[in-house]
């Protein structure tokens, strides 16, 4: 690229038609976009078509397709011409139609390439994507296609944080009945509040704050019990319910299982109670959750899976962020979204609209969330001095 040359995105237009079927011809053996296919979707306005311009002369172009209802984008269709390749324009290309699909408040951007493009798939997991899964025979020679994915949205620090601003620390719940320890471990860290074998401190949170019984397996957590074991370790709790009394003892048939759940989230209330912990009954709104946020406090949350992968367990997570589109969660379970990376799980993004789905459980979406923030008084080790 000469200094002096200028390079621009525009909407593809037909005046382009002869520049992308040469680039077409040139980029694929099979598969390739036929010059009536290009002209209708430049003719419907389909999805999000740009040509890159450089001196004018078209030298690559993207199309990316969106199916309503979902929040996946399609990376349709990517190339550059032969003669323009490794300057740039391949990954301006890429950045471009993550913009498109970010503005349309998607929050996955999908492809498919040959298994044996190995300079597109360098391209594409430098720009963050990942491998998901092998189509066997998806490509008009009979060849396998790989599908790749990539997260879009992305929590930014908000403006005037100067860099200060700390990101909330990651941690995987090691069983899978200890998702409400690992988000309280999570907050604990975010407040500096130190965990002598945070190993064993799971365990130990999940002893404190088990309901005992749950749908099938070992209970999980309850939102008084970990309340409590929040106050203990040094946070000052707001206890968000929607009911007043003990809660989840619709997952349990047996009335006999019920009673001991009963007992002891009516302990743990009275226990609450005496240390002067607020209990509010009512429906904790998305909005209340929001001004929390941003008055520095941490969520734990418990919301049901059900619409992300159809299982029907309560499940802790910790709320970190939120903006206008989305609230960042760092989900301690790996297993809901299997096909994220650790990194990926901190901070992940979750549609709004998504989230009031989510959040609440059973039947009667019943509500608990914990607001959390640094105690004045807390202390700087509860082992050291116990
Ligand atoms: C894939 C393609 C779009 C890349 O375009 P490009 O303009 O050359 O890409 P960039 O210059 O932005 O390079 C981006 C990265 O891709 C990788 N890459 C590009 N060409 C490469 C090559 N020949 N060998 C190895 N890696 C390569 C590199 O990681 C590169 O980053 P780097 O230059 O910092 O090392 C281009 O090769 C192409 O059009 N290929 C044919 C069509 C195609 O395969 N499309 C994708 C299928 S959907």
């Amino acid at each position: 690229m000469s200094e002096t040359s200028t390079v621009l995105l525009t909407r593809a237009s037909r005046e382009h038609l002869d520049a992308l079927e040469r680039i077409e011809t040139a980029s694929f053996i099979t598969d390739r976009i036929s010059r009536r296919s290009f002209r209708r979707f430049i003719d419907q306005d389909i999805g999000d078509f740009q040509v890159l311009l450089s001196d004018g002369e078209v030298v690559g172009y993207y199309i990316v397709l969106y199916r309503q209802a979902t929040q996946l984008a399609r990376l349709y269709s990517l190339a550059v011409a032969p003669e323009h390749r490794r300057r740039g324009f391949g990954t301006k290309l890429l950045d471009a139609a993550e913009n498109d699909a970010d503005e349309r408040h998607c929050l996955f951007m999908r492809l498919e390439v040959k298994t044996d493009n190995f300079v597109a798939q360098a391209m594409y997991h430098k720009a963050g994507y990942y491998d998901m899964e092998i189509r066997a025979e998806y490509y008009e020679d009979d060849s396998d296609a790989l599908v790749l994915q990539k997260l879009l949205p992305s929590f930014e620090l908000p403006e005037g944080s100067n860099g200060t601003q700390r990101l909330v620390p990651y941690r995987t719940q090691t069983t899978d009945f200890t998702c409400g320890p690992a988000s309280l471990l999570m907050a604990m860290a975010y407040f500096d509040i130190p965990s002598n074998d945070a190993h064993y401190e799971e365990l130990e949170i999940w002893r404190e704050a088990t309901t005992i019984f749950m749908t099938s397996g070992h209970g999980g957590c309850g939102p008084h019990g970990l309340a409590r074991a929040a106050l203990k370790r040094g946070m000052q709790v707001t206890l968000h319910v929607s009911v007043d009394g003990p809660l989840l003892l619709d997952s349990v048939r047996n009335n006999d299982k019920k009673q001991v759940m009963a007992r002891i989230q009516e302990y743990d209330i009275a226990s609450l109670k005496e240390a002067g912990v607020p209990i509010v009954v009512g429906d904790y709104t998305v909005s209340q959750l929001i001004a929390d946020l941003n008055n520095g406090k941490l969520v734990v949350a418990l919301i049901s899976t059900y619409v992300f992968d159809e299982s029907k367990a309560p499940h802790w997570v910790l709320i970190c962020a939120a903006d206008d589109n989305y609230v960042y969660i760092n989900d301690p379970d790996q297993d809901t979204f299997p096909w994220q990376s650790a990194a990926n799980r901190q901070y992940l993004p979750i549609p709004i609209a998504t989230f009031r789905r989510a959040f609440g459980f059973g039947r009667r979406k019943q509500k608990a969330a914990l607001v959390l923030e640094k105690s004045d008084n807390a202390p700087i080790n509860q082992y050291n001095d116990a």
